[in-house]
């Protein structure tokens, strides 16, 4: 079939049928392998992006595939008036690999919003002796997802503007030590953060922000609430980020990389939080299920046994250098850590950046006009990310030549 007749057809009943809540893609994908991706005319790209941070083995990676087809044929959903082995596995290994141990508790949903929306409920239950802790605070440029809770912690008002009300409580705080010291008391029962805000572009924290947040939540009896909904899960060169920030929280969620793809969402506590929820206060029909269990279990072992935590370390040195070497006058900073990299840039040409790396056969994202967000599976290899490095160069190469015309 003609490449245009076959674009022309799906772009038409993409914008017949979709709600007009998305905006409507370049590209329609048919298949993957590794960390690559083929459209519907057989246009190969190499996938910087891995759905958000999501595709943690890249596509089609013979462990989640057989995990899905053996598990698929067992039994695949029972709700949860009855437990399943997948479950328990993983709520064991989740409380392993974040530290949480023994006085650790996992609840399971299908999404990150949803995770955040259980730690929502986590934070309206600590509500101190004398019920005076009402209120949650988030970061301004924070992003929780787009449900109603996670959108009240979301700190980015244009995204909240046409939902009008929020959910009352939450207030948004500027992300330095003296705005969250000026903000909390004792009428705080949480504060949810993101180690490293990957939505705003991939903004790292400012040194010694975690610890203090730590330590005033301590302070004022506040649950310490991490979302590590898109640094969790070895991307960043620990399991979690806060393991390499050096604190240890009460809760954290966790969702996008944990099953590469198939759709699940945990909250994990953390000691005395463990205790907050009783039975019937929370659930979800699909939650725990025995198929994404199963396949986060297989991720997630496959992720330890390869190695790929501290390799997303060393292949993130890479990329970084990489693009150090570049020297574009575009970049301003090199921001966020492992395989979550964030590219600040002295102008507001993200987008085009982007759209001429899609053109030379790139995915790379651009989360706001002057950030590149950078995470690609964490299986890729060495000869990937130079192939990728030379197609950025070239792609920002193209819109500095574009931006030198206009401004000519
Ligand atoms: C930090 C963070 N929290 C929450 C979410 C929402 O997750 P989901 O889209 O799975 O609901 C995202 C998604 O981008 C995220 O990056």
């Amino acid at each position: 079939m003609n490449t245009e007749t076959q674009t022309e057809t799906w772009n038409d009943r993409f914008g017949a049928s979709l709600m007009r809540s998305l905006t409507p893609p370049k590209v329609m994908l048919e298949r993957g392998q590794g960390c690559r991706v083929w459209d519907v005319d057989g246009k190969e790209y190499l996938d910087f992006l891995a759905g958000i941070a999501v595709n943690s083995l890249g596509h089609a990676h013979p462990v989640l595939v057989e995990a899905i087809a053996d598990q698929a044929a067992k039994l695949v959903h029972v709700s949860n008036y009855f437990a399943t082995p997948p479950q328990l596995e993983l709520a064991e290994r989740l409380k392993r690999i974040t530290g949480a141990g023994d006085a650790g508790r996992v609840y399971f949903g299908n999404s990150g919003a949803e995770a955040n929306e259980a730690a929502f409920k986590l934070a309206r239950l600590n509500k101190g002796a004398d019920g005076r802790k009402t209120r949650i605070l988030a970061l301004k440029q924070g992003f929780h997802g787009r449900t109603m809770g996670a959108l009240a912690l979301t700190g980015k008002p244009a995204l909240q503007e046409d939902f009008l009300p929020m959910i009352p409580g939450v207030d948004h705080v500027d992300t330095t030590i003296e705005a969250l010291e000026h903000a909390i008391d004792d009428t705080v029962a949480a504060l949810i953060l993101e180690p490293i805000k990957g939505e705003a572009g991939v903004v790292d924290l400012p040194d010694g922000f975690l610890a203090a947040a730590r330590r005033l939540t301590e302070e004022h009896g506040a649950l310490l609430i991490l979302d590590e909904i898109q640094t969790g899960v070895g991307r960043t060169g620990s399991w979690f980020a806060f393991q390499h920030l050096g604190v240890v929280p009460d809760a954290i969620t966790i969702a996008k990389g944990i099953a590469g793809g198939f759709p699940i969402g945990a909250l994990v506590t953390f000691g005395r939080a463990s205790e907050l929820f009783s039975a019937g206060q929370h659930g979800s029909t699909f939650g725990g299920n025995p198929l994404g269990t199963r396949v986060a279990n297989a991720v997630l072992g496959e992720i330890e046994d390869a190695g790929l935590v501290d390799a997303a370390l060393v292949k993130g040195e890479r990329i970084r250098a990489g693009i150090a070497a570049i020297a574009s006058p575009l970049v301003e900073e090199i921001r966020g850590r492992g395989l979550l990299i964030g590219v600040g840039l002295h102008r507001p040409v993200a987008a085009a950046i982007s759209a001429a790396a899609l053109e030379r056969g790139l995915i790379v994202n651009a989360p706001n006009e002057a950030s590149l967000r950078i995470a690609p599976p964490l299986i890729v290899s060495d000869a990937e990310i130079d192939e990728f490095l030379s197609i950025l160069a070239q792609s920002m190469a193209a819109v500095e030549g574009a931006d030198q015309e206009t401004s000519a």
